[in-house]
């Protein structure tokens, strides 16, 4: 498989097999530095990482994975560089793709990773913004994956805010891999119905299946049920809306056992607000599963940096 050269902006950029591609290398990349075993795939790359917005996980996984593998990488703050307000993105990209052979972006707007991708000549991976968060996914799924032995036909369902980007990226991801995925969320934060349709005809070729419900019922069977912040980053000021429309659909010992299945497994992608959308008792329940999931973050990253700026074609 050659992904050299490409982008990662959604995950509708890329095909089922692509996909399980970049987990699997993840998986044998996570397996070998178990091994004490790192690469040099990078060794010579240069690789920026835009944060607009902060991050914990999603910038130690840039940071590890390459420098893991013989890069380096390069913290650009949203206070230390000019783009979008002394300098145009378009103008950001083209000097950054002049010094850097990859670029990660994690902000608001996705139109400004797409203008990233577009200028710069070099790849652009999607960090998180307002709208998705792929990568994200690539460690869920070989969460998932190390749990279950497989993915497709397994039953992923997600409560909380039914229109973020995790809830997008998820839906995406489910939808090409063939799981059954389930939001269970209020109707006002059901996702897009452009984005559901899409999804539809990715489900359909995939043998997936695609569910959007406001009823806790559609737990019963649910292999494992994932939540995230209800107010993402940037949205603080909607806090109180958001804690009046979702307390129905906080993940806790009720709905776990609703499942009606003793291995049911909890996913958050952290940050978490314990409370809110989970109780500390399901969390700390199932925090190995958890933390295995932060880690993967890392593993995966690591894979999609190795698979398209990596010295060798794997
Ligand atoms: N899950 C995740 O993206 O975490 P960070 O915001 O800490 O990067
Ligand atoms: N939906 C959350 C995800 C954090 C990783 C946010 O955007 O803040």
């Amino acid at each position: 498989m050659n992904l050299k050269g490409r982008s990662f902006l959604t995950l509708t950029d890329f095909s089922p097999e692509e996909i399980e591609y970049l987990i699997d290398l993840a998986a044998d990349l996570k397996a070998k530095k178990k091994q004490g075993i790192t690469g040099n795939s990078l060794k010579g790359k240069n690789i920026a990482l835009i944060f607009e917005k902060p991050s914990t996980r999603t910038r130690c996984a840039f940071t590890v994975g390459c420098v893991d593998e013989g890069g380096h990488p390069e913290y650009l703050g949203k206070d230390d560089i000019q783009l979008g307000h002394k300098e145009s993105v378009e103008d950001t990209a083209r000097v950054l793709g002049r010094m850097f052979d990859g670029i990660e972006f994690r902000g608001f707007k996705q139109e400004t990773v797409e203008k990233l991708a577009k200028y710069s000549g070099v790849p652009v991976w999607n960090g998180l913004t307002d709208s998705y968060h792929p990568t994200q996914i690539l460690a869920d799924f070989l969460t998932l994956k190390e749990q279950f032995g497989r993915l497709k036909g397994l039953h992923l369902l997600y409560s909380g805010d039914g229109r973020n980007n995790v809830a997008n990226s998820l839906m995406i991801g489910s939808s090409k891999l063939g799981l059954h995925f389930t939001i269970l969320s209020p109707k006002p934060l059901w996702p897009g119905e452009e984005l559901v349709t899409i999804c539809r005809t990715y489900a359909k070729a995939s043998q997936g299946a695609i569910t959007i419900t406001d009823q806790l019922e559609a737990v019963k069977g649910a292999d494992a049920i994932y939540t995230d912040v209800w107010c993402s980053m940037g949205e603080e000021a909607l806090a109180a809306e958001r804690l009046a429309l979702l307390k129905p659909y906080q993940v806790n010992r009720k709905l776990m056992d609703m499942t009606g299945k003793k291995n049911t497994v909890f996913l958050h992608c952290l940050p978490a607000v314990k409370g809110n959308e989970v109780t500390e008792e399901v969390f700390e329940k199932n925090a190995d599963v958890v933390f295995d999931q932060a880690e993967n973050r890392m593993h995966t990253i690591k894979a999609v940096m190795v698979a398209t700026v990596g010295n060798e074609t794997i």
